[in-house]
């Protein structure tokens, strides 16, 4: 029986394109880029038309897009790589609680090693920052603002353009985690005016073990894996040529049905809302907006838990017996029963986050897989 995926937030299937675009890189064309010989030289085209391509694409420059293996990776060169440029300098960053834990680990472990100073900012129910709180967070020692562009659980949007107004003229550098944005929302990174930006690969489907960090021109940032001079000598290590061929495939896809892609999820979005409110009545809680202020393609419920006695873990087990794969959260959390750290940060208590969902869409997804999801929801909740 067909699974029906709504868990493409977690990652999203490889585009049958993107994997026809890979084959060859896997096959005759298996040069390394630093060769000079043209088995490699054709290697290293193919990895500066993805640079060009992928800085068009997001407004930036080639040289300012450094090829990763993901959006985890990105997160770590930014955030550790700014830090340990300002090492012995300055000392305090400040970051939100509803970061993914690419983020929050990172900052963590430069406090606890290193004592750098960390402020994390609350955000409102609806996963928003306030961006006045963030001005009166900052101090001399600030070198660095991360704030996330869109959640990866809530789906909430954040204009990181106003990180950037309040860091004015301070020689603050800002970071936004923006794996989650890509193809949902435009990018453009000239306007938004960050220092740095994340991406990854598999959610834009893509292959995973590729992603990319922009770093805009003249930001403070060392150098982040140590070994040979590639990626402008910032970011040691032999390219993973295949799949950053497959992430220009994505790409390309991209630039030509992002608008149809989003038309697709919202459709799609505002079909759930409505079968859901059909379904479940008041029953059923929205964990952030469903309009516009939202990611398209995803949604964050829970069940009232004075009415529906049922939990994530439960609830999770019982629509995977049923080939339905949603999550309760990012995936990297999801394996443990701990509530999601996102859900508390916006103020649910233990009851109420353990009970949450997060469903995806993605480009293959089918009007019918909402019907059959809600149908079985009910099923189960019944
Ligand atoms: C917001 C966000 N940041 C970072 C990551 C990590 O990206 P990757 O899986 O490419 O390491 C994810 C993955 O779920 C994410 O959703």
């Amino acid at each position: 029986m067909k699974t029906v995926y709504l868990d493409n937030a977690a990652t999203t299937p490889v585009d049958p394109r993107v994997k026809e675009a890979m084959l060859p890189w896997l096959t005759d064309n298996f040069g390394n880029p630093s060769s000079v010989h043209k088995t490699g030289r054709a290697a290293k085209v193919m990895l500066e038309d993805t640079r060009d391509l992928f800085a068009e694409f997001a407004g930036a420059k080639p040289s300012e897009i450094y090829f990763t293996s993901g959006g985890t990776e990105a997160n770590n060169f930014a955030i550790k790589g700014c830090a340990f440029n300002f090492l012995g300098k300055k000392n305090h960053i400040i970051t939100t609680s509803i970061e993914h834990s690419a983020v929050l680990d990172t900052v963590e472990y430069l406090k606890t090693r290193f004592g750098f100073k960390i402020t994390i900012l609350k955000t409102n129910k609806s996963g928003e920052i306030n961006y006045d709180e963030l001005n009166n967070a900052i101090s001399e020692e600030t070198f660095l603002v991360s704030v996330m562009h869109s959640n990866n659980e809530l789906g909430i949007i954040n204009d990181v353009r106003n990180a950037v107004v309040e860091t004015g003229g301070k020689n603050i550098a800002v970071h936004s985690d923006m794996v989650q944005s890509l193809g949902k929302v435009k990018i453009n990174l000239h306007d938004t005016g960050v220092n740095f930006a994340s991406f990854s690969s598999h959610k834009i489907y893509g292959p995973k073990g590729a992603g990319a960090l922009y770093i805009k021109k003249d930001s403070p940032v060392d150098k982040y894996i140590h070994g040979g001079k590639q990626e402008r000598d910032r970011r040691g290590g032999t390219e993973n040529t295949a799949s950053i061929a497959g992430f220009k495939k994505a790409i390309e896809i991209l630039s030509a049905e992002m608008e149809s892609d989003i038309k697709k999820y919202s459709e799609m979005k505002e079909k759930l809302v409505s079968e859901l409110k059909n379904g479940f009545g008041n029953k059923i809680i929205f964990n952030s907006y469903t309009d516009e202020r939202s990611l398209p393609n995803i949604m964050n419920i829970s069940f009232d838990r004075n009415s529906v006695k049922i939990d994530t873990d439960t609830l999770l087990i019982k629509l995977d017996m049923n080939n339905i794969a949603v999550s309760s959260g990012s995936a990297c959390t999801s394996g443990s029963v701990k509530p999601s750290h996102v859900l508390k940060a916006i103020g649910y208590d233990d009851n109420t986050a353990g009970s949450s969902l997060r469903i995806s869409f993605g480009r293959f997804n089918e009007e019918n897989d909402i019907y059959e999801f809600v149908k079985v929801l009910k099923e189960i909740i019944s």
